[in-house]
């Protein structure tokens, strides 16, 4: 079948303002790129604080969505990885241009920044990874001022963190579960997740030696950790870092410890001030931010084969029905706190 020439994309119309479906056209992909027919789209919670607080973007309409899969619809000029028909995985991204967001039927992306996704996996497992493994990677293994790990796809670098503990504040979320699944691979050793205490075995699944109740008073919190890892951690990774998140997290480091942050640090001034080295790294997650372009094309490069062997594996999921149209609904309910350890996920040929 030949591509369209138009397609539906989910537009949020002004800041602040509402998400419409209307008809684009199909983009043309430049030298480098692919267009992707998207088979299914992943929610972030990024998606609805652009909407609520006017993050990031300044050009309206403007298309969001950073989580996909789906099948390689043409090649442009010079693509020699990939070929029409195959199935990929890849991060999306909000561009003034509209083609590179995921909250639509077909998008551009560089073919450097895709992975084949493995036959055993749904284009829905798919479309949960990349937001969630990027940050938890580039948190772990690049992002400067942080821990600077050596990844497991590197020389010696699987198993190479052995016996040494790390704790992940919100082991349920995305950011979360990838950063207990990749701490696994790197050898850490107890890995020790918080969360709702429902999500244990989902959490050891991935990884988690231990499950602490997310809602343990901070003391206890503290006490528990202290005595499971022998003593304060070097690594923390606060997957949610909202300001009741830091601050307990921030006690848990040793002398020297980083604590990584997926916004901004929140950490009471006090706390910092006799910080005998403890430092707060914010983490920046999007692959095709620039500081994080060429760290993510190798990244990509080993994704499939890390996918194939289980070694990392796709985040429980929800299909919301309803296609485009049901997104405001699904990013409503993450907003709210409704969804629990599980990616919600449409399929945007739906009611096409
Ligand atoms: N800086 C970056 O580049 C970057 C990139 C991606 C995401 N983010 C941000 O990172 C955060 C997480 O994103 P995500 O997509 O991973 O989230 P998500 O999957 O939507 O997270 C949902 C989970 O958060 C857990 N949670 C909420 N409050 C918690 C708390 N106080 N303690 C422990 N767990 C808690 C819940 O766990 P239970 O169900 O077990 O209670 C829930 O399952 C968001 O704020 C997002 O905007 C930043």
């Amino acid at each position: 079948m030949s591509t369209p020439t138009q397609q539906k994309a989910l537009f949020l119309q002004t800041k602040h303002g509402e998400f419409t479906v209307a008809t684009r056209p199909v983009p043309k992909p430049g030298p480098g790129e692919l267009l992707v027919k998207n088979e299914a789209t992943g929610l972030n919670p990024v998606d609805w604080k652009i909407q609520a607080f006017g993050l990031f973007i300044e050009k309206y309409p403007a298309i969001l969505g950073m989580d996909a899969a789906g099948v390689v619809e043409a090649v442009g000029d010079g693509v020699t990885r990939f070929k029409a028909g195959d199935q990929v995985i890849y991060e999306g991204v909000p561009t003034e241009d509209n083609d590179h967001a995921t909250f639509q039927q077909y998008s551009l992306v560089s073919a450097d920044l895709a992975a084949k996704l493995p036959d055993a996996l749904t284009f829905e497992q798919g479309a949960t990874i990349p937001l969630g493994l990027t940050t938890a990677v580039v948190g772990l293994y690049s992002q400067n001022g942080g821990p600077m790990l050596t990844p497991p796809w590197a020389e010696g670098g699987k198993g190479q963190y052995s016996d040494t503990p790390i704790v992940v504040i919100g082991g349920a979320s995305a950011v979360g579960a990838f950063t207990i699944q990749f701490a696994k691979l790197s050898g850490f050793s107890p890995i020790i997740a918080t969360a709702s205490l429902k999500n244990a075995a989902l959490l050891k699944g991935f990884g988690a030696t231990h499950v602490l109740d997310r809602n343990l008073p901070a003391a206890s919190l503290r006490e528990e950790i202290v005595k499971i890892a022998g003593g304060p951690v070097a690594t923390v990774y606060d997957a949610i870092s909202l300001p009741e998140t830091q601050n307990p997290a921030f006690d848990l480091l040793a002398p020297g410890g980083k604590l990584l942050t997926v916004l901004p640090p929140a950490v009471e001034e006090d706390k910092a001030k006799d910080a005998q080295g403890r430092t707060i790294v914010h983490v920046h997650g999007p692959i095709q931010l620039p500081q994080n372009v060429e760290f993510g094309k190798l990244l990509f490069k080993k994704l499939t084969g890390l996918l194939e062997t289980g070694d990392i594996k796709p985040l429980r999921l929800e299909v919301i029905p309803g296609g485009l149209e049901a997104i405001a609904t699904g990013l409503e309910k993450i907003k709210n706190g409704q969804v629990s350890g599980t990616k919600l996920v449409v399929r945007p040929h739906e009611n096409a």
